[in-house]
């Protein structure tokens, strides 16, 4: 019998995984395998059998992995499986900040209740006028299951694609159209592209990558979208390059005290992965990797 722990409910499509082998405990001390979404682990005591957490998502960064690796215990993620859901969500970004789409909603909303609605749209509506995607310079950053997914389909829509990955696998170069400029620095992205969107995880190296030097190199009225992690970018010199204008518009997935009322902010409440298919995706892939771990030990 296997005991473990879910932290965060996960999709029953992956719960039924579990055969009558494994049985769900009530706290996660009584637990050789764990299973987790966004709950943080960071401040938990991590019980002495404790031999794996699979984390049903792509980052890490809710799980301490040295105290993990200091006690033997094997994390896995599921690189991937929302992917497609995540894609989904940045390409929605890129036109809601293209088209003033928040801000006309918000506008219908304030004159719904006026008699003259249809009438009060037409005299008003030119406020909200935007630009389109089709040929303007989107910059990748960040090449694995995301942003090479971001990176075609922004490519099939017309836009002129740069990616950066300073470790990108053949394997994703493999599935990158040859229509998308690989460059060889962040530097030429920033100096070049309309849109910047990133796609990295949330490490030493790219913690508050954004930042006002970046920022500074990049044109004036860049559109930047973050649908990875919060931390990547700083918020204070976001907030300054946005009353400048040097920023159009901030897209971000990771809404906190400060970004959720910005001037310019676009704010989703990390609904990237929030998706059917993508939390049946996670669910079986994480289960699936702690099943054959606990049973075969690889
Ligand atoms: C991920 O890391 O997979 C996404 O940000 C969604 C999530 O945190 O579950």
């Amino acid at each position: 019998m296997v005991n473990y722990k879910c932290l965060n409910p996960i999709a029953a499509v992956g719960v039924n995984l579990f055969t009558d082998d494994y049985k769900q405990v009530d706290s996660v001390e009584e637990a050789e395998a764990v299973l987790v979404r966004s709950a943080s682990m960071h401040e938990m005591d991590l019980p002495a059998d404790l031999k794996a957490i699979a984390r049903a998502g792509a980052g890490v960064n809710n799980i301490p992995l040295d105290k993990c690796a200091e006690k033997g215990i094997v994390v896995f993620n599921t690189p991937g499986a929302n992917a497609n859901g995540v894609k989904e969500l940045v390409m929605a970004g890129l036109m809601l900040a293209s088209r003033n789409v928040v801000g006309g909603i918000n506008w219908v909303q304030s004159i719904k209740d006026d008699p003259d609605v249809a009438k009060l749209v037409e005299k008003g509506k030119s406020q909200f006028a935007g630009r389109e995607i089709l040929g303007k310079k989107l910059g990748v950053i960040g090449l694995g299951a995301i942003g090479v997914l971001v990176a075609n389909a922004a490519n099939g829509l017309g836009m002129e694609v740069y990616g950066y990955d300073p470790y990108l696998s053949l394997e994703h170069a493999w599935n990158l159209s040859r229509d998308i400029k690989y460059v060889k620095t962040k530097e030429e992205i920033y100096h070049t592209c309309d849109y910047i969107t990133v796609h990295v995880p949330l490490l030493p190296d790219t913690k508050e990558m954004i930042n006002k030097d970046t920022m500074a190199m990049m044109k004036d009225g860049v559109v930047i979208l973050n649908f990875a992690r919060d931390l990547l970018v700083n918020d204070n010199d976001m907030e300054a390059a946005l009353k400048r204008g040097k920023v159009k518009c901030y897209v971000t997935d990771f809404p906190n005290e400060k970004t959720a009322g910005m001037e310019g902010v676009i704010a989703i409440p990390h609904l990237g992965a929030s998706t059917e298919e993508s939390e049946d995706n996670c669910a079986v892939m994480a289960v699936k990797q702690l099943k054959q771990y606990m049973e075969t030990g690889t």
